[in-house]
């Protein structure tokens, strides 16, 4: 297979062109591919010709976004769909990956891939577009927390804070799945290969707080997880710019109707992880 790998310098992107021994991977980075350069990304598929198009690019800054809109709305949602487009025009299957940020969190249990997308961000707002440019023949996979040893992490600001002996306070009411990229590639790879087309909830399991995340890295690590504080959303200072869901939970329904198994407790990747970045 030619699988061309869009992000591939980011988390999950790094994670993913690890698994592609035995492929051919096409992996241009940001200087090398503007995904929002319509003419440069038809131009790179019409010479590449891929069987397989993984947008793993997107513009991250969830606060950064709240000022930067047209940053915002270009990488996350016109970038779809012309990468949807162009991978259509040579017949390659496009996947790309959305956030549990397109939910507002006012559900009592955890999202399903046929609940209604509802964001109360710019950001969540750009890839609940971007879902919509897809279009239905693409794979969609949304994930939340998303941790890796490649880039930018709450589990690589944790261990900065705890090395630091910096105060610690999270919030103790928005809760998420934690999710790792080393857990995640193989599935956006797997579900890829199988040409899946559809939504799909992607994430390691166990639901917690911020605050509970915080002090389970903590323990992972070896320090001691009650210098970890917790504190509400209306408590913190600064005040974010970017509202985030109270729930962020993600129900892998799909998955599971179409055979996969279930993902590991997040607490096992995280002791992977860090035995990697110590
Ligand atoms: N991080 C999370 O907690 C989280 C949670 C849920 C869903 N997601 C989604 O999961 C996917 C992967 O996230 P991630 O954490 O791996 O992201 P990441 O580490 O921020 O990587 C994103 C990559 O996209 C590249 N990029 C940005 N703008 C681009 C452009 N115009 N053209 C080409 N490349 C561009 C970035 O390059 P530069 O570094 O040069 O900017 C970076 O390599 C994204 O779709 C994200 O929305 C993330």
């Amino acid at each position: 297979m030619k699988v061309f790998v869009t992000g591939a310098g980011g988390q999950l992107g790094s994670d993913l062109v690890r698994l592609l021994d035995g492929h051919e991977a096409i992996t241009p980075d940001r200087s090398e591919l503007d995904v929002t350069d319509s003419g440069s990304v038809a131009g790179a598929m019409l010479q590449t010709k891929p069987d397989l198009v993984i947008n793993c690019a997107a513009f991250t800054d969830v606060d950064r976004a709240q000022t930067d809109a047209d940053r915002a709305f270009s990488t996350n949602a016109t970038a779809v769909r012309i990468l949807a487009e162009a991978a259509r025009e040579i017949g390659a299957h496009f996947t790309t990956i959305s956030t549990e940020l397109v939910f507002d969190g006012t559900k009592s249990g955890p999202y399903t891939e046929t609940d209604s997308p509802s964001p109360v961000s710019v950001y969540g707002q750009s890839k609940a577009e971007g879902e919509r440019h897809a279009g239905t023949d693409a794979t969609i996979v949304r994930t939340s927390w998303l941790c890796g040893e490649t880039g930018h992490n709450m589990v690589k600001t944790i261990l900065n804070l705890l090395d630091k002996d910096e105060p610690l306070r999270f919030v103790d009411d928005q809760i998420g799945h934690p999710t790792f990229t080393a857990d995640l590639a193989p599935i956006v790879l797997e579900l890829s290969l199988q040409r899946r087309p559809g939504i799909f909830h992607a994430t390691n399991q166990g639901a917690v707080s911020w605050f509970q995340f915080a002090r389970a890295v903590a323990a992972a690590a070896g320090e001691d997880p009650t210098r970890v504080t917790p504190c509400s959303t209306a408590e913190l200072r600064p005040v974010r710019p970017a509202a985030r869901p109270a729930n962020g939970v993600l129900d892998n329904a799909a998955l599971r109707t179409v055979g996969f198994a279930q993902t590991r407790d997040f607490r096992e990747p995280l002791a992977e992880l860090i035995c990697r970045l110590r």
